[in-house]
């Protein structure tokens, strides 16, 4: 007869139960506090039906999605898997309409790259990761994926939201970095050699998966599943220092020439002597301490991180023609994908950048774009109760002519 656990005679030692792992399924979406302290970057969770059905229903469907796959400049892969889960192949879009024909009905799945761009109803999901650090934000990659579809066990240099759209799938999920980060010899996807230990949850419509980078992770499509990925992608040091060199480049009085003046004896010849060494390193340091590091750095993480392929383009509009408008009850809005950041210098002044463009603004209007980041519509009463109501104006007009904002058509 089996002992009973915990019951077992003689045992001399006291005995301590096994550490139970903190279950990864929260409750409800953790606050912005519990979120920076315990899980960005640190550890993934799974919070069940998070993103409302109707949302869901809204969002892209797997025709439209297919439909994307099928354009020049939207990045789109096919990706298939055998039965074992060890043989994969790729394939890169743009793909032709029938190419959909003959796909079969298990193991392959579609990604289509940035799709918060070309689907405003997709981009709507953004306003349910308003915690997480919107200025970072990659894209939205679709997966529409057959039952059996996976890309297999991988890791990412990405945080990445996993929203389960229709459908339902399995997630294989690591709770911790995986230290062996070595990819198979594999030409068409990056799959880990040695794939990861790992504990496998079942998802359905509107739960989320929350993955820090190089954890691992791999879906499993039960049934044919989209899966909305949100990814924030955080740049290396060459391509900020490349881009802050440029911006330097682009503005001459703040890119002064090194002219060796104080040298010693230490740097006759090729050699550069102590003195020289720190001249130049201490004018690339007061370069990035400066404040225009902070006005590069608003700019930088407001462009979009993939050329915008259909931009909005409406006809320009007068500050007064604007203001009629808003008058008459019309309101704006920032749509998803545009990237309004904002660095506040160490002089107190706020720094406000769009498509890379940065212009300094005082602090009254930075509320003006604290209610267009937080998803709210501005209104001619958010511009009216302002002191400096004239030069809101002008700032509303400014970012309406740039296409960074949209009236409201359902007012
Ligand atoms: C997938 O949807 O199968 C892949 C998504 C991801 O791992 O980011
Ligand atoms: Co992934």
């Amino acid at each position: 007869m089996p002992q009973k656990r915990g019951k077992r005679k003689g045992a001399l030692a006291l005995h301590v139960s096994p550490v139970v792992e903190p279950c990864m399924i929260l409750e409800t979406f953790p606050t912005a506090e519990e979120f920076y302290k315990t899980y960005w970057g640190k550890k993934p969770f799974i919070v069940r039906e998070y993103i409302p059905a109707a949302l869901i229903d809204d969002m892209i469907d797997g025709d439209s999605l297919a439909g994307l796959a099928l354009e020049e400049d939207i990045k789109s892969r096919i990706i298939t898997n055998n039965d074992a889960g060890n043989e994969w192949t790729c394939e890169h879009g743009p793909f032709e309409d029938d190419r959909f024909d003959d796909i079969g009905d298990k193991n392959w799945s579609l990604l289509v790259q940035n799709v918060e761009q070309y689907h405003t109803e997709t981009a709507a999901l953004l306003k349910y990761f308003q915690i997480s650090p919107r200025w970072l934000l990659d894209d939205i990659m679709i997966s529409f994926s057959a039952p059996g579809g996976s890309v297999g066990p991988h890791t990412d240099s990405y945080h990445t939201f996993l929203v389960q759209g229709t459908g339902k799938r399995t997630w294989k999920i690591s709770a911790d970095k995986i230290n062996d980060q070595r990819f198979a010899d594999n030409p068409h996807v990056k799959v880990l050699k040695h794939g990861f230990e790992g504990e496998t949850f079942e998802v359905n419509v509107g739960d989320v998966i929350y993955m820090p980078p190089f954890f691992g992770h791999e879906g499993k499509t039960i049934d044919a599943a989209m899966t909305f990925s949100v990814g924030f992608l955080g740049p290396k040091l060459s391509e900020m220092l490349g881009d802050y060199a440029q911006y330097l480049e682009e503005n001459e009085d703040l890119n002064p020439r090194y002219l060796a003046e104080s040298l010693g004896r230490q740097s006759t010849g090729f050699s550069l002597g102590q003195g020289a060494q720190d001249v130049i390193k201490g004018n690339v340091i007061a370069a990035i301490e400066s404040d225009h590091f902070a006005c590069w750095m608003a700019s930088y993480f407001s462009k979009p991180t993939h050329e915008e392929i259909d931009p909005i383009e409406e006809d320009d509009l007068t500050e007064s023609e604007l203001l009629a408008q808003l008058k008459e009850g019309e309101t704006l809005f920032r749509p998803e994908h545009i990237k309004l950041t904002i660095t506040i210098s160490k002089d107190g002044s706020f720094n406000l950048a769009v498509y890379g463009d940065t212009i300094s603004i005082p602090k009254a209007q930075a509320k003006i774009i604290e209610t267009l980041n937080a998803g709210n519509d501005l209104a001619y009463d958010d511009i009216a109760g302002l002191n400096d109501k004239d030069h809101a104006i002008t700032l509303v007009t400014a970012l309406y002519n740039r296409n960074v904002l949209v009236f409201n058509e359902d007012n």
